[in-house]
């Protein structure tokens, strides 16, 4: 009896002793580590629902200044989407993200992401992008934007009169996804029949949704709906993509009509050319990536103009100026275009307080040392547009609306980062630029505007949308407003 009792003990001193040792060690391979401060959070579940629920609550920015100001100004560790992560803030942490892609770091997207784009696994989404950056310069080029202005504006036309036009209250997020959206498709897909945009509506918000969110795939979660509506858009694309074949076979398509055609006839450095299901996915890559955070932008650019009537008269005057040299039926051009600068000024002015993409992630390819602390091997990064956009040592005054901000030189370099930077700077910054200032032209020179929820909440999810849409009361100039009134604003 006493033996075994003295069996025991032995066996749990030295238990003890040994835990002991792994734990000292540990915490002396971390120390030596001196990894940023911050938590990690619950297991696996890490700090996400914190991450994501800040967002849904409409402040993304709350999870960031939160532990800035607890932990470190300029890198705190946390652990979100199941990754531990190093969250670099402020300018110097932008560059030196944009300044080390490649050499210190690279790409990297959530499995969640991996997984809704299910031929990116075939190689990974890291391969896609590369490939995707060599495909879209042919296709965003200056020469080739400067076609589309005319496209752009005629689309728009169309919209208005399809969508605004004759109407009350319209609700703005919907409709500019459907502008966006049909710019898309008329520029990569060459389609116009609105019956089959409007049939993709659904599944892309559904997709948008779950790509960034926790990988659970059990029917009804975010994540499972998004996998299931990739699915259909990708089976409606092969379709398009098997009679673009067809057409482009025939000769009744061209090779440079669009980029789905140009993605069809490209071919890589062994001669042989992309398969389908590879276009597809290509194809809805740039569909997502083109069409909401456009929208997003183009929302919240109608919000700030309801809010700030001084701010939308002087919009105005710009797109009056310009609307009152054409000719009649005569649609926007480049020179057109250079010439709103005002407006473009108010865009980047949302675009800075509402950024469509909060920021981006990146993989530490190497340890290596930042601000004093070491980032391991393999760790996942986070840039975040807020951590500058809302710091009141970039942009004094951060909450004030204020477009001249963007005027002279503008904002200090590396702090104005809705496209990121570096690298791998949005490739369709221009292409967005262009599609936001053909709506603004289209839409000050129809319609005033009055929110009819004077306090709706926001919502990040993970782009930033007005909770209810943004419902407005339109107020178009020919019917509702006094002739001398509008001859006054001419
Ligand atoms: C206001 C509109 C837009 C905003 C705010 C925006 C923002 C961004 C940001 C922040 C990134 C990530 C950069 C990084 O990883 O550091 C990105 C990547 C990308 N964007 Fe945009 N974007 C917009 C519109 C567009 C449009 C219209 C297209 C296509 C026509 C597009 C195509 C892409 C693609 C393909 C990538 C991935 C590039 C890569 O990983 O190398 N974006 N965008």
């Amino acid at each position: 009896m006493e033996l075994s009792f003295l069996y025991v003990l032995i066996t749990f001193i030295s238990f003890i002793f040994v835990s002991l040792q792994i734990l000292f060690c540990k915490e002396k391979s971390a120390s030596t580590l001196s990894l940023p401060p911050g938590r990690t959070g619950w297991p696996i579940l890490g700090e996400t629902l914190e991450f994501l629920s800040t967002g849904w609550k409409g402040h993304p920015e709350k999870f960031l200044f939160d532990r800035m100001i607890k932990y470190s100004t300029e890198c705190f560790k946390t652990s979100i989407l199941g990754q531990p992560m190093a969250v670099l803030c402020g300018p110097l942490g932008n560059k030196f993200l944009f300044s080390n892609e490649n050499k210190l770091v690279t790409a990297w997207w959530p499995d969640s992401v991996n997984k809704v784009f299910p031929s990116s696994l075939q190689t990974n989404a890291k391969e896609e992008a590369k490939k995707m950056r060599k495909l879209l310069p042919q296709f965003l080029k200056p020469e080739a934007l400067q076609r589309y202005i005319g496209i752009m504006d005629a689309v728009a036309q169309s919209h208005f009169t399809s969508g605004w036009e004759h109407k009350d209250e319209i609700c703005v997020f919907p409709l500019a996804k459907t502008y966006t959206f049909w710019v898309a498709c008329r520029l990569f897909l060459s389609i116009e029949d609105p019956s089959l945009i409007a049939r993709f509506a659904d599944p892309f918000e559904l997709l948008a949704s779950g790509i960034i969110s926790i990988p659970v795939d059990f029917p009804g979660t975010p994540f499972n709906k998004a996998i299931k509506a990739a699915k259909f858009i990708r089976k409606e694309l092969m379709v398009i993509i098997k009679q673009r074949k067809l057409d482009l076979a025939m000769q009744k398509a061209t090779p440079t009509q669009d980029i789905l055609s140009h993605m069809l006839s490209v071919v890589d450095e062994n001669g042989g050319h992309l398969s389908e299901l590879d276009v597809a996915d290509k194809i809805l890559g740039l569909l997502i990536g083109g069409h909401d955070t456009t929208s997003a932008a183009i929302t919240f650019i109608v919000k700030y103009l309801a809010e700030l009537p001084h701010i939308y008269d002087a919009v105005y005057r710009e797109q009056m100026e310009i609307a009152k040299s054409k000719a009649p039926g005569e649609l926007l051009n480049w020179e057109d275009i250079q010439k709103m600068k005002y407006s473009w000024n108010v865009a980047c002015e949302v675009l800075r307080l509402a950024p469509p993409l909060q920021g981006a992630f990146r993989e530490a390819i190497t340890e290596f040392m930042y601000a004093g602390f070491t980032i391991p091997k393999g760790w996942k990064l986070y840039w975040n547009a807020n951590s500058t956009h809302r710091n009141p040592q970039c942009f004094p005054n951060p909450e004030k609306f204020d477009p001249s901000r963007f005027e002279g030189n503008g904002p200090a370099p590396y702090t104005f980062v809705p496209f990121g930077g570096g690298p791998r700077t949005c490739p369709g910054k221009e292409y967005a630029r262009l599609e936001i200032l053909v709506f603004m032209h289209n839409v000050v020179k129809r319609f005033r505007w009055e929110k009819l929820i004077p306090h709706e909440q926001m919502v990040v999810n993970p782009m930033p949308i007005p909770e209810k849409g943004l419902p407005i009361h339109l107020i178009p100039y020919e019917t509702k407003w006094r002739k001398e009134e509008y001859n006054d604003r001419l």
